[in-house]
């Protein structure tokens, strides 16, 4: 009875311009590393869940682009949702899908977007997870030791004696908090950072959605006879235009008073930005991060820099920035700016 929901609908905004909307940074290889985000996500899963209980839920537009990268994903497991609504309607739809399929599943629900290092002891915390979800109506988020006051991610506060082996309850949850209160956080010890990696049983979250999203639940709920049905396309055309555009953390995790964490480690990152893609990256003596097979750095110290491999590219003088190339764009940006790359393409979008 064990699922995986892959979260793949976001549109990537700071890792413009070598995401796009019409093709974000889940289907790109940010790294090298020779596969893209949702092939390595999609394989960390299928190595301990069936193929058959992966579904990947995202925009109608990228369904394509899902299928071409994932051929062994049975099709009828991509979920595509007719709009962006976040992830909120994203988790109800695989949801009351998955309650008429199988009443008794237990589900994971993860981004499609992250580096995760270590698959080994990944693995191990969902089985873990899984297992505990299966006996307590709990839901499980996977916490990390935050390492700076980043205002993108959710912080968790949990109390200090363990459930079981590794489960602690939490006692708080604050999504994207701002700076300041992210700096008490940090400061304080005593916060991990939210992975966005939840684990449940579906008949526990769905009377979550009652609770704290009535309005989105009954949506939901008037069109799920025709789910796994020829329907099911006309159901959610019905329902998307009426959904709030929420996140399933200010939604539900904020507010839900079963929550529960297990602190992980397994060499994660959020991939969010440009600088946490320069963090992975191997540097060199003057800590550059060089993607581009052809790229010659004199003088420069601490740049990101990302080209095609058919590009020569001279680089000189100038540190910390981050210099993006791509077929059709060219992105030189300080490091320090890199948050609000999001607005910079608005403007471009304004002039183009
Ligand atoms: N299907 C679908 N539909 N997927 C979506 C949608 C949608 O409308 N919106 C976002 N997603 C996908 C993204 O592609 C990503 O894989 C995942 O859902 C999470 O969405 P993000 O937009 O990346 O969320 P975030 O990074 O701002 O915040 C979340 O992740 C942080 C850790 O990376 C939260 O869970 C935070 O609490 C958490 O710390
Ligand atoms: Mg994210």
């Amino acid at each position: 009875h064990h699922y995986v929901a892959i979260m793949a609908g976001g549109i990537g905004s700071r890792f413009w311009p070598m995401s796009r909307t019409n093709y974000p940074k889940q289907f790109l290889d940010i790294l090298n590393t020779g596969k893209t985000l949702i092939q390595w996500t999609y394989e960390r899963f299928a190595e301990f869940i069936p193929k058959e209980n992966i579904f990947v839920v995202t925009s109608d537009e990228y369904a394509e682009i899902v299928a071409t990268q994932l051929p062994d994903l049975p099709v009828a497991n991509i979920l595509g949702e007719p709009s962006r609504k976040n992830t909120a309607p994203c988790i109800a739809y695989i949801s009351f899908k998955l309650q008429q399929m199988d009443p008794q599943a237990s589900l994971i629900v993860a981004p499609s977007d992250h580096l995760i290092l270590d698959t080994i002891a990944f693995r191990k915390v969902c089985l873990e997870a899984l297992s505990f979800v299966n006996k307590h109506n709990a839901f499980i988020t996977l916490g990390i030791k935050p390492t700076h006051p980043n205002t993108g991610y959710g912080y968790i506060q949990f109390e200090q004696h363990a459930i079981t082996d590794n489960v602690y309850k939490v006692k708080t949850f604050t999504e994207k908090p701002n700076l300041e209160l992210a700096k008490t956080f940090v400061a304080s010890g005593e916060f991990l950072w939210n992975a966005g990696i939840f684990i449940w049983q579906v008949k526990n979250i769905l009377p979550a959605f009652e609770k704290y999203l009535p309005e989105m639940y009954e949506v939901f709920a008037a069109e799920k006879e025709k789910f796994n049905t020829s329907a099911e396309t006309e159901a959610l055309e019905a329902i998307y235009p009426q959904c709030t555009n929420i996140s399933i953390d200010f939604g539900i995790m904020e507010k839900a008073d079963n929550v529960y964490v297990i602190p992980s480690s397994f060499g994660w990152s959020d991939l969010g930005t440009w600088n946490s893609a320069y963090e992975n990256f191997e540097k060199d003596y003057l800590e550059n991060a060089v993607a581009g097979n052809n790229v010659v750095v004199i003088d420069a110290t601490k740049c990101m820099v990302h080209v095609p491999d058919d590009k020569l590219v001279l680089l000189q003088g100038l540190d910390d920035h981050i210099i993006v190339d791509t077929k059709d764009v060219l992105l030189i940006c300080k490091k320090n700016k890199e948050q609000e790359i999001k607005e910079y393409v608005n403007e471009v979008k304004r002039k183009k």
